[in-house]
Order: C-alpha cells, then structure tokens, then sequence
C-alpha cells in the first residue's frame, strides 16, 4: 500500500488538514489539567473552531484531529448536539441555533486518530500518515491564532494558492525580532521574490548569534507525503522527542521546500501572554461586544 501511495500522481490541490491536538498544554496549567488548551475560547470561539474554519475557507473538507487523553471536547464540538438543538428549535432560537450548526457543515468530514503518548509534533503528524491518502496535506496549530489581513485571503487560503503554482511543501514564516529567534524554527535560502523563499537551511530554536535570518516558522504547513519517511528516519530530538521540524530538516535534502511570508497577523495562544492579545484584539473587533468593550478598555486606568 506504502509503495503505491508513494507512486499515486501528487495533487495540486489540498484536501486534508491536519490538526495536532495532543499536547499537554504545561504553559497553561491549572487550566488545561482536565481539560484542551484547544478548547479555550478566544471571546466566544474555541481556538480548534479558528484553526478549522481557516481550513475549510482554503477549501479543505476532511478535518484529522490527532487527540490525546482529556481532548474528549473537541470529538464533542465537531459532532452533532442534538439536545441542545431539540432544545433551541423547541424555543424558536433560530439564530443559535444556526450557529451550533454552522460549526459542522454538512459537506465536512471529521476523523480523529489518538497520540497514545505525546511523543512530539513529528510524531503526532505520524500518526495521520493513513488518513491523508498519499496526498499533500496541511497541518495546522490551533494554538497560533491567524487572522488574515483586513478583506483578503486567510493565511492557509494563501498557503493553498502557494502550492498550487510551485511543487513541494510550504511552510508559513513571519520575521520576528532577533531576541526571539530561539523560540522558533528559523529558514534561510533562496528569495524568489512575492514573498516566497526556497529554503536550504531550517535550524530548530537557535540561539540569535547562530540563526542563519530573522524567519520564524508559523504554525502552518503544506506537506508532501515524502515528510512521513524523513519524521520516521530522523534521530531523536531532545528528551526523545519526535520533531516536525527536524522531518521538514530532512525534506530539504530531496524536495522543493518554500516558505511564506503570510500576510496577516499571528497570536501565540499557547502563551498566556499572546493568549491575551488575541482576546483584546478580537474583542475589540467583536460585531456584539467590540464598542461596549472598547469604551470599557478607555475608562481603565492602566
Ligand atoms: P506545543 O509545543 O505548544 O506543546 O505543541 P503543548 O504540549 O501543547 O503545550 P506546552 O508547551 O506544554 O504548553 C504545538 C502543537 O503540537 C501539538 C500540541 O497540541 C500543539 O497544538 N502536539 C505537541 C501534539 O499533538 N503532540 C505532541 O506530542 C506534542
């Protein structure tokens, strides 16, 4: 099956995302003890309900959660509620109920696979290896918030047309100030101009003096199928750790790899700090909440 996969004709277009979920979430304890950092709701949305309808605005209709233990929420979320929407046509709340639905449309697969151990990103990306059909797929972090930029495209939507005009993988980068180098995976290369860049070098989290530029990898890729060998084949990472990054290493060396510059903007929920930022901004923007908010952030005295 392996073998025929890797002959089947590559695709121009994306039709799965995958979205790890399994992570343990340590930066946001107590919170996430029971329960998935993806499920924290930035105003009145969780985090994984962003990442998949960025998804689904880049065209993509099968959706693979990659789910751990205490992630029971997120099969929940995506699944029908058919108690809550007896009880909402029962009352004649059309508008919410509307907006329960919206969050599964009918033309949307969802598959779940578990992370028996959350042995790292690359590991978790292994474990949809079957679901994505020996086709190119997306991975998305839902624990990085992306906002398009005001009227335009979303990031993956913009990473989806990348890919469909230039063969291999595509990785969405931003430059981020030299002290923040080391908490980042960091690309040099090629520039191609429109802001597209062959990568030749990707260095896991360097420290400012060794980072080869100032280009951080986001929490979104496109993959070609050849990453699956490269996660299985690399060394082990610290602490035994299977990295994505070190696999994206690996591609390097036998395919086109690109990195984007997006346009938008980036929030870093899975830290308490850019968990924050986004909530203020995306209040700020909120059609039900955004003015009574904004006249409360004025009165504040900060
Ligand atoms: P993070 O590095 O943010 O890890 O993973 P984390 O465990 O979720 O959070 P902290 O650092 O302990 O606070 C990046 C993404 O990869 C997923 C996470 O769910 C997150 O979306 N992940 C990470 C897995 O699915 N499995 C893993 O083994 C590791």
């Amino acid at each position: 099956m392996t073998h025929a996969m890797t002959h089947s004709k590559l695709s121009t277009s994306v039709q799965t995302a995958v979205f790890p979920v399994a992570g343990l979430g340590t930066r946001f304890l107590p919170a996430t003890k029971a329960a998935p950092k993806e499920m924290l709701p930035v105003v009145d949305k969780p985090l994984i309900q962003y990442a998949v309808e960025e998804a689904y605005a880049a065209g993509i209709r099968h959706m693979v959660f990659v789910t751990g233990r205490n992630k029971r929420a997120i099969e929940d979320h995506f699944d029908t509620a058919y108690e809550l929407e007896n009880e909402l046509l029962a009352n004649g709340k059309d508008d919410l109920l509307a907006l329960v639905r919206s969050v599964q449309p009918d033309d949307m697969l969802c598959s779940y696979v578990r992370q028996p151990r959350a042995l790292g990103l690359g590991h978790a990306v292994l474990c949809a290896e079957h679901l994505t059909r020996g086709q190119a797929f997306a991975v998305l972090l839902a624990d990085d918030l992306m906002l398009g930029p005001t009227g335009g495209r979303p990031v993956l939507a913009q990473m989806v047309d990348i890919f469909a005009e230039h063969a291999g993988s595509v990785l969405a980068v931003q430059e981020v100030p030299q002290d923040q180098v080391r908490r980042y995976g960091i690309v040099a290369g090629e520039d191609l101009g429109n802001r597209l860049m062959r990568v030749r070098h990707l260095v896991e989290k360097p420290s400012p003096g060794d980072a080869p530029s100032r280009m951080a990898v986001a929490g979104r890729y496109i993959l070609t199928p050849g990453i699956f060998d490269c996660i299985r084949n690399q060394p082990r990472g610290a602490q035994g750790e299977i990295q994505l990054t070190d696999g994206i290493a690996g591609l390097l060396a036998t395919e086109p790899v690109h990195a984007y510059q997006y346009l938008g903007k980036r929030f870093d929920c899975g830290s308490k700090l850019g968990f924050l930022e986004a909530t203020v901004e995306l209040a700020l923007d909120h059609p039900e909440v955004g003015e009574d908010f904004r006249r409360y952030l004025k009165q504040l005295k900060v």
